[in-house]
């Protein structure tokens, strides 16, 4: 096995910030190698424009609103939210190239989305729901740490939860995490991983202890939903040993959590890594929202320290280096292949259209 090293998958929608993050200040935020600047129109529609100013680069996130439109800070040259340029300083012709490139967006789930590829293919219908994270029967707690990794290491990572036994023992890792197998499903058509593990009598770690009050011995499933290349759910199942839900569904002895990931690749060496983690008990305990929301920080900066550590052994060594997997890669592994697929159908279009 090669490096897991998945190019940067362009025709795709990425998280590029929280909905709470973008509003008339102007964001800067880089995805897929290309700087953006973020900003709400006076009606609260989202906007990203290249943030590169077309006369001499300045970035627009470091310039002004007017209105709806983006007035760069160097030289005055001014954007309607298409990108068009509409002033130019001491001259009426405004030449026919000024204009900045403005990306395809929208808002859902509390995240602001963004298509950095072909526009023509950007469909918003296809973005993966997250619909815990704005729904008032859950509560959530959430942050966005950056990564100094490939964003592939990060969705290794996070389709292998044996590693939290050994990362992050005395929060969510346990002896039985890394001891019970995996059962890993792929939808090709979808383009959907599950893998799923069922730990039918575990111990309760800190972060289930503590958040839901159980003690003792318990049920823990981890049923992990992975649409590559952004959107990461954990549906996590806490209840006491024996529980299982209904035949009609319904689950009332146990605690659910919605552990999200949002993966957006920031260049090729590094990754947002948006987290959230939303439960359906104590919904307004704000005792166990700071507890979840300091502990799942504190497990997220574990793993980013380990794919850091990793990023820089990657870029170190010798080419040829072979990689070893076992079962409990078999998530990962899926998911690198699905990741590859989308890659090669970007390479294969961008040549088609090249030969156009
Ligand atoms: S760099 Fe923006 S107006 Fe000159
Ligand atoms: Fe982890």
């Amino acid at each position: 096995m090669a490096k897991p090293t998945i190019p940067m998958i362009r025709n795709q929608w990425y998280v590029a910030a929280y909905g709470y993050e973008v509003g008339r200040d102007l964001l800067a935020r880089t995805v897929c190698g290309e700087p953006l600047a973020l900003y709400r129109t006076e009606d609260g529609d989202p906007v990203v424009l290249a943030d590169r100013c077309v006369h001499r680069r300045f970035p627009l996130s470091e310039s002004r609103l007017d209105g709806d439109k983006v007035v760069c800070g160097y030289h005055g040259f001014t954007y309607d939210k298409t990108g068009a340029c509409v002033y130019v300083p001491g001259q009426q012709r405004i030449p026919r190239t000024a204009r900045v490139s403005s990306y395809p967006v929208a808002e859902q789930d509390s995240f602001i989305w963004v298509w950095i590829g072909d526009p023509a293919q950007a469909d918003p219908t296809a973005i993966p729901r997250a619909p815990w994270l704005a729904d008032d029967e859950w509560t959530s707690v959430y942050g966005m740490e950056p990564v100094a990794a490939r964003y592939s290491l990060l969705v290794d990572n996070l389709l292998d939860l044996s590693h939290e036994t050994y990362l992050h023992g005395g929060y969510i890792g346990t002896p039985e995490v890394a001891e019970t197998p995996i059962t890993t499903e792929v939808d090709d058509d979808a383009g959907i991983v599950y893998v799923s593990r069922h730990m039918a009598d575990a111990e309760c770690p800190p972060f289930y202890s503590e958040s839901t009050g159980l003690s003792g011995r318990i049920s823990r499933w981890q049923d992990i939903e992975f649409a590559p290349p952004c959107l990461y759910k954990l549906h996590s199942r806490i209840a006491p040993v024996g529980s299982v839900p209904n035949d009609d569904g319904s689950d009332p002895d146990a605690f659910h959590v919605e552990v999200v990931y949002a993966i957006t690749p920031e260049t090729e060496s590094s990754t947002h890594d948006f987290w959230m983690v939303a439960r359906d008990f104590a919904l307004d305990d704000q005792g166990v929202s700071d507890f979840l929301a300091e502990n799942n920080r504190t497990v997220v900066l574990q793993d980013v320290e380990a794919l850091d550590v990793l990023e820089r052994v990657l870029t170190g060594e010798p080419d040829g280096y072979q990689e070893l997997s076992i079962n409990i890669d078999t998530g990962g592994l899926a998911a690198r292949r699905l990741m590859d697929r989308l890659a090669a159908g970007e390479s294969t279009a961008a040549a088609a259209a090249v030969a156009r």
